[in-house]
Parts: C-alpha cells; structure tokens; sequence
C-alpha cells in the first residue's frame, strides 16, 4: 500500500469527464466472501471533452475482474484492455454514437475492514460509496459529475438476506430456486455514484408516513436489528419534523415515494445521504430515554435533518468535483443549524455550535492542516471531511443569511434551486445566485471560499460628548497559513448593538439619513475601517460580533467590570453567554500564570459575584441558564494560551469551579435539589433544561470533595431513571475518588452489556477521566472484551475520547499517551485508514507544547510516517504535521 509518492490532487487541473453515464443496470449476487455484480452501463463521448484520446479508463480497486462485453455481443479479450491496481483501461471504445459497456466482478465484503464499497457489519451487508467506495464495487468513473439513473437488481438467500434495498421505488422481485429471492429497484433521479446505497440482512423496520404539501403520500422505513426496534421512534418523529421544516423553509418538497432508514452499527462516520436510502451510524438513530442522553436526541434529531436535508442539497444539486464538498456539507450544516434551533433553543444551539467552532476548528485554522472551506489540493479526499469545510463552511453561508436576510437569503437559494436542480455545480454557482437573486456583488465575498485562517478583529472606540458621536474603527488582518502567506481583506459582517450605562438598550443611528435600529450590520471589507453612530447622550458599551456573526476573533480587551455588565445587560443571548465566558477566561489566565509560577490561586470575587447574578436570577430557558454557568473548556483555555501548559490549565479551571462551589454551595444544593425530582426522560425543552441545570450543579457541588455530593451522586445513579441522569451521575463519580467508583463502573456495565451505544459511554467517560491512573486503565481498556479495534464507534470512544478530550493525560509529560496513539493509529492503518487517519488530529498541533512535549509529539509522528506499509489517509495527514 505504501505509496512511496501519493500522488497530489489539484483544483486547478479539473477538466470535464471525457464519457458519460447515463444509465446503470447494477446486478448483485449476494455472498459475504464472493459477491457478483454485472454492471450494464449506457454510455457516450461527451461532447464537452476536448480531449482526442479514444480510450476509456475506468476506476476500480480490490476487484476481481471476471470479463468485459462491448456493445452486448463482443467479449473483450486481454489485448483490449490493461487493468491496473486501481484502474481499468479499455484500449478503444465507439466515439460517434453511444454504447454499452458491461462488466462483472467479484468482491470480497468479508475482507473489507476499511468500511468503504460494500462490507459486512453484524452479518448485514451494506454500502458506503462516498467519497470514493463506489470504485470498490465495480469500474465506474467514479466522480461527482457523472450522473446517471441506476437500476439494481438483488439476488440474496432468503434466511440470511431476507431484506434486500437500494435506492429508489421497488420496482419487482421474487422468488428463485434453492431459497433464494430477488428484488430490483429504480431511481428515476440521476445520480453520481457516490450515492448509491445498497443494503441486506436480517432487519426489522418500522413504518410511517408523511404527506408532502403538495399532497404527495410518501412512505417512511427505519430499519434496525431486532431488538433495536423500541429505540427508532424519536428518529422517526425527527424525519417528519425534518420534512415538514424544508417545505415551510425552503419551500422543497420530498421526491421519491419512499424513504428509508438503515441504521448499522460499523460506520465511519455519523451518517450518509444516499438517494432514499440514508445509512446511519446506529449512534444517530437508536434512541430510548434510558439508553441515550438528551444530547443523544438533539444529536439524532440534527443528524436525521442534515441527511434528509441533503435531498436537496447535496442530492438534486450535487458537486461538481470534491474540491466543492462545501457546497453541500456547508449549506446542509447551516440548514440543520437552523433546524435545531427551531426546533429547540436558538440561544443554546448558537451557543453549542460556536462552541465547537472556536475550539476545535479555531485550532485546525491555526495548525499545519489548515485550507480553504474549498480546498485547492487533496492526496486522500476523505482528509477533507473537516470541521472548516462543514463547520467554517455553515458559517459562510450563514453570513450570506446576515448579509442578505432571511428574505433575501429566500430568494437566492430559490433561484439556486431553480438554476441547477439535476446538476454538479461549483461553490461559485451557489455564490453567483445569491448575487443574482439580490442584486449584489459578492466578489470579496467570495475570497472566503479561497482564504484559510481565522481573521483577527481589531476594535477602537473614541467617543466624542460634543459631537455624541462614536467611532468605531474596525480593522482586520489574517495569520498567514501553511502555502498561502499573503491575506486579502474579507467582506465581515459584524451585527453589532449599543448599551447605555443603565443597561438599557441605545439606538443604533449610522450616518445622517440612517433610520435607528437596535444593532446594525457593520459590513467590514477593508483593512482598516471607521463607523460612526451619531445621536448619543453618553458613551454606550459595544456589544460586538452578536449571535457570533463572523467566524473570526474579535482583539478586545475589555475591563472584567464591562464584561460582567455584558453578562448582566447584552440583550444578545449570544453574547450575554460570551461575556461571561470572557470574563472567566481572563480570570483563569490570570490563575495559569499564578500556577506555572508556583503561586496560590485567588480567584477574583468579581467572577464570584457575577456568577452569583446568574444564578439569583429566574430563567426560563434552564439549558441557556445551565449554559451561563458552565466555566470554558480545557480545550478554549488551550486555544487561549501561547504555549499550552494542560497541568495549569487543569489546575486553574479546576480552583475556578472549587471557588464557585464553595462561595456558591447554598443555592447550588437549593437549585439541585429543587429539580433533582425524578422525570423519566421525557425529551421536552422544560424536562431537559431541569437535567442539564441540576447536572451541572452537581458537577460543581462535586469539587468540595464532601460528603453532600458523594451521596447525591451515587443517589441519582442508583435511581435515575434515564441516561442523562445516569451517565451525568456515573460521569462525576468516575471524575473523583468516590469510594463507588469501581463498583458504579461494575453495575453500569453489567447493566448495559447488550446496548453497545451504552457501552461506548462507559468507555468514554473512563478515557476522560481527569483522575490519576486513568492512562494506565485506559491501556487496560484495549484488552477488555468488549473492546474492538474494528468497530469505529469503540476506537472513537476510547482512543479518540481519550486523546481529543483528555488533555491532561493525553499529554502526559512522559509522553507515554503519545506512544499509545501512535501505536493505535499504526494498527489501525492497516485495518481502516479512514479510522486511522482520524486519530492523526490529536497529534497535529505539536508547535504548541513545551519544547518536550514537541520532541516526544513529533517523534510519534515521524515514527508513523515510516511506516513500511501506510495509507495515503494517514501519510497525508502526518507528512502535513511535520512538514
Ligand atoms: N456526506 C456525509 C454527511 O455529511 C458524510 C460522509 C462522507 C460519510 N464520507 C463518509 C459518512 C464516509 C460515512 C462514511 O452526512
Ligand atoms: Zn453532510
């Protein structure tokens, strides 16, 4: 596998197909070790190519070639083709009128361990073709602006493979010989390859149905193992939900008469929208009040939207060439954004979603794998489904939202709908009909498509009494990134209020003829800029970036006294949290520089008293109140710090939390107590934000190290009637010396053996565990079992639980944890390299440790470059690392 020089992938070289698909004919005979597929394909020339070249080459790897027919009747013999390890070259094919090629194959699903082309999970055989699996199922011009509409056929024993889908309507099937059956499928809509899906096994299902508002009766499937099937109801209730929102939204309506779900327990990812027949990581379907968290459901209900959303864009309209992934992974985040916080709390989703961006995407902006939200140049495609093309993606197009307006933003996606629907277009198309739609110019705009790294804000104020105006100079600039040195200014919208001394709200009034409004868009697009508000009695407090407008960093450094009014006055939800959280931040600073300089740790009664505010105040939205009070994570903090010292960060954040529970302790146990009263799960807003409230003071309470919490805990463990409660129970119990600890892990696991999802979270909250020894459990923890290293829900939650979400152990000074993940991700290398390649991330941002840590981080990473045998996944990633 070694590829001694991978070959690199550019933007720039794309070129149109030289042939086209039209039309599959797909057959399938079913065999875990040795299945047959015949592949019938209608072809042409197209006639875009300018290429003379009258050959044919085909992609395919790991296929066992069986023979190749032209135009029905001539068998190819050797002299008319060449087959190479990854390709299938036929000498010369017709090019003045269409023809058909078939081929048939085998393939071994057994084998396949990497989780891409067809493979076996639990005895289930299914599909996973994006990006590039569809290459390991038969030859196929496997790229995303080739579409052609697909028929399947199904040929499977009856007992083994009693359920046989693909995409599509059912269009026959029945009975064989030797208890075998068939059945086919047809999509009418074209399709690139990508999105096939294939799926049999002994599955059960359960069934609904939605009318679409144009009256359309669409049947709804969710296929499951048996004993799953108590577990689909809220991913059932989250389809219809998803469907109903698209129509009232976008105005996009469902097109197929039915659709399906697969959920299966070996996947990659989190999902995948295959035409009709969406396949889930079980972890986003299965779903009961005593085996998932209300994260669980939010996230179930978010992943179900964004696949279902896909239909449209992603599906209908799909991607030219992968260097445009964002065009649907961005879009189709920022829809299922807007989809939760309909749907649940708008404050609290924005929050949860910044959250994620600033730590984990602020950091990939930052390191040595840092690219465009359209990249330029690839080695593997399957590197770039990263939190900047998804996330950093759905933040650009929510700023064509703030730029626009939801009317304006309408109108555009409209006509991009209207304009492409049936084609593989470029993130450019999808620019130039919101340009279109509203008469604008998004030139600059456009430069975030092409720009890496994080823009740095600048912000200064100057108010003038005798003139009551303010000016307020924004200025911007972005760190170079690795191959792309020199910046251009981008277009920020950067939605902004003004707040009198009394808290309460100024206008905003920008130059003269302006109407007032209670916060306007300042849209920055030069390096350097001045905005004036006029109209002011005294100087306003700045309420800047609101709902995070831009995904940029605001340079401000506001007094702790201006960040504790934010938090008491900002009527931007947003911002409120931010101010809070800013205000700790610079608090726990202060205390990382105390720790590294071996002083005692003080902590400012001016957080005190602000979080002391927060919680005298009565909330209605609990998980928003629950919010306020969370301190930022290690890993905010680590963003924060030149060269990251995880033991101040640990130790710092941790005297911050012991201070509050201490200085707070009474209405903290008061507040617990209040909503400690047993729900039994129910997934409402009011039920969850009881949990998320009561859990979150527990965990504090649980820092005083006394008995009140050790017995609350191992209480609410011992009674909690739902996950949530369980797991946020068993989560501080295993975070302390609790004298249950080891016999609360005992019970869990034997409580939960037969649920794998529950399983994953015992494994979780053990890899994250801030308690000594945890590494030395953790090394235990592979040989358990119930652990595999085949199963990508287990390596994500013990390994990468670990590595990504531990970082004080992770980055044990002796670099002990840095072995382990280096020798994980090397036998996962030749099992799954997507898997693998995954894991990589932990070790990336190696320049932001000590000069130990470096060495030990980076001699890891060279150890994994010279692997003998090493997937293009993992090079790529620790090549990009080093270099
Ligand atoms: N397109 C999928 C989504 O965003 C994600 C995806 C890409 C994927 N490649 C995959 C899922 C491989 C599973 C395996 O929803
Ligand atoms: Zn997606």
């Amino acid at each position: 596998m070694r590829d001694s020089n991978p070959r690199t992938v550019y933007l720039k070289d794309y070129t149109v197909p030289e042939y086209l698909i039209h039309n599959v004919d797909l057959s399938f005979t079913l065999d875990e070790k040795n299945t047959r597929v015949v592949s019938r394909l209608t072809m042409c020339r197209n006639p875009a190519s300018r290429s003379s070249d009258t050959s044919l080459t085909l992609t395919g790897e790991n296929l066992k070639l069986v023979r190749v027919v032209l135009n029905e009747d001539s068998e190819l013999g050797d002299k008319d083709y060449l087959q190479t390890p990854d390709s299938l070259i036929i000498h010369e094919v017709p090019q003045q009128r269409s023809f058909v090629l078939t081929i048939e194959n085998t393939i071994d699903p057994k084998a396949n361990t990497a989780l891409e082309g067809l493979y076996l999970s639990n005895g289930m055989l299914c599909t996973q073709c994006e990006a590039e699996g569809f290459r390991k199922i038969t030859y196929f011009l496997d790229r995303p602006d080739v579409m052609a509409t697909f028929t399947t056929t199904i040929v499977g024993d009856k007992d083994r493979f009693p359920v046989l889908l693909s995409n599509g309507n059912r269009v026959g099937g029945g009975d064989l010989p030797d208890n075998r059956h068939w059945v086919s499928w047809k999509d009418p809509f074209k399709k690139p390859c990508y999105l096939f899906a294939l799926v049999a096994g002994r599955l059960e299902c359960v069934e609904d149905r939605f009318t679409t508002m144009s009256g359309r009766d669409i049947a709804l499937q969710i296929f499951v193992e048996k004993h799953d099937l108590d577990k689909c109801d809220h991913a059932m209730q989250s389809l219809k939900h998803a469907m109903a929102w698209d129509e009232q939204v976008y105005g996009r309506e469902y097109d197929l008469d039915l659709y399906m779900i697969v959920a299966v327990g070996h996947f990659n990812m989190g999902a995948m929208e295959n035409k009709g027949l969406n396949i889930f990581n079980t972890k986003f379907v299965l779903a009961r009040p005593d085996t998932a968290t209300d994260a669980d459901y939010e996230n179930i209900e978010g992943v179900i939207g964004h696949e279902y959303f896909h239909n449209w864009t992603g599906n209908r309209i799909t991607c030219r060439d992968w260097f445009q992934l964002s065009l649907k992974e961005g879009f189709t985040v920022f829809r299922d954004q807007e989809f939760t916080g309909d749907r649940t709390s708008r404050a609290v989703k924005r929050i949860e979603d910044v959250n994620m961006l600033r730590t984990r995407q602020f950091a990939e902006d930052a390191g040595p794998l840092a690219h465009p939200i359209r990249p330029d140049a690839y080695i593997e495609i399957n590197n770039f489904y990263t939190l900047t093309v998804y996330e950093k993606g759905a933040e650009v197009v929510r700023m064509l939202h703030t730029l626009l307006g939801a009317a304006g933003f309408r109108k555009g996606s409209d006509l991009y709908f209207e304009r492409h629907d049936g084609q593989a277009v470029t993130c450019d198309d999808f620019v130039s009909a919101m340009e279109t739609a509203n008469g604008v110019d998004l030139s600059q705009f456009r430069r975030w498509y092409a720009q890496a790294g994080t823009p740095v804000v600048g912000v200064a104020q100057h108010f003038d009494a005798a003139q009551k105006t303010l000016s307020l100079t924004l200025s911007q600039h972005c760190p170079p990134t690795p191959g792309q040195t020199a910046k251009e200014p981008l277009h920020i919208p950067v939605v902004t209020g003004l707040i009198n001394r009394d808290g309460s709200p100024a206008l905003c009034r920008l130059g003269e003829n302006e109407a007032a409004a209670e916060q306007v868009v300042l849209e920055l697009t030069q390096a350097k800029q001045a905005f004036v508000f006029s109209g002011l009695e005294e100087e306003p407090v700045v309420s800047l970036l609101r709902g995070f407008s831009a995904p940029v960093k605001p340079a401000l450094n506001r007094p702790p006294e201006e960040l504790a009014f934010l938090l008491s006055h900002d009527p931007d939800t947003f911002n409120r949290w931010d101010a809070g959280q800013q205000l700790a931040v610079q608090v726990m600073s202060g205390l990382i520089a105390d720790y590294r300089n071996g002083a005692k740790l003080a902590v400012n009664p001016l957080l005190i008293d602000a979080y002391r505010k927060v919680l005298e105040q009565s909330w209605d939205d609990l998980s928003y109140f629950s919010l306020l009070m969370t301190l930022p994570s290690e890993l905010y903090l680590t963003e924060q710090m030149r060269v990251v010292d995880v033991e101040a960060i640990h130790h710092a954040r941790e005297a911050v939390a012991r201070a509050l529970a201490e200085q707070l302790r009474e209405p903290l146990e008061t507040l617990y107590l209040r909503y400690h009263r047993d729900e039994s799960g129910r997934f409402d807003a009011g039920a969850i934000g009881r949990r998320r409230i009561k859990n979150t003071c527990l965990s504090y309470l649980a820092q005083l190290d006394a008995d009140w919490a050790r017995h609350w805990s191992l209480q609410q463990f011992n009674t909690a009637k739902n996950m949530t409660d369980q797991l946020a129970a068993l989560t501080v119990i295993v975070n302390h010396p609790h004298p249950a600890r080891q016999q609360c892990l005992d019970g869990f696991y034997r409580q939960w053996r037969h649920e794998a999802l529950v399983i994953d979270k015992w494994f979780a909250a053990q890899a994250m565990s801030p308690m000594p020894g945890t590494y030395e459990r953790v090394l235990g923890l592979l040989g358990h079992p119930a652990f595999d290293i085949r199963n990508p829900n287990r390596v994500r939650s013990l390994i990468g639980a670990f590595s990504q979400s531990n970082p004080l152990h992770f980055h044990a000074a002796d670099g002990q944890g840095y072995r382990f993940l280096a020798d994980r991700i090397i036998e996962l290398n030749g099992l799954n390299p997507q898997v693998a390649s995954r894991m990589v991330g932990a070790l990336t941002s190696w320049r932001r440790y000590d000069e130990n840590r470096q060495n030990r981080m980076k001699a890891e990473l060279e150890r994994i470059v010279s692997t003998e045998v090493i997937s293009k996944d993992v090079y790529e990633l620790a090549a990009k690392s080093l270099a």
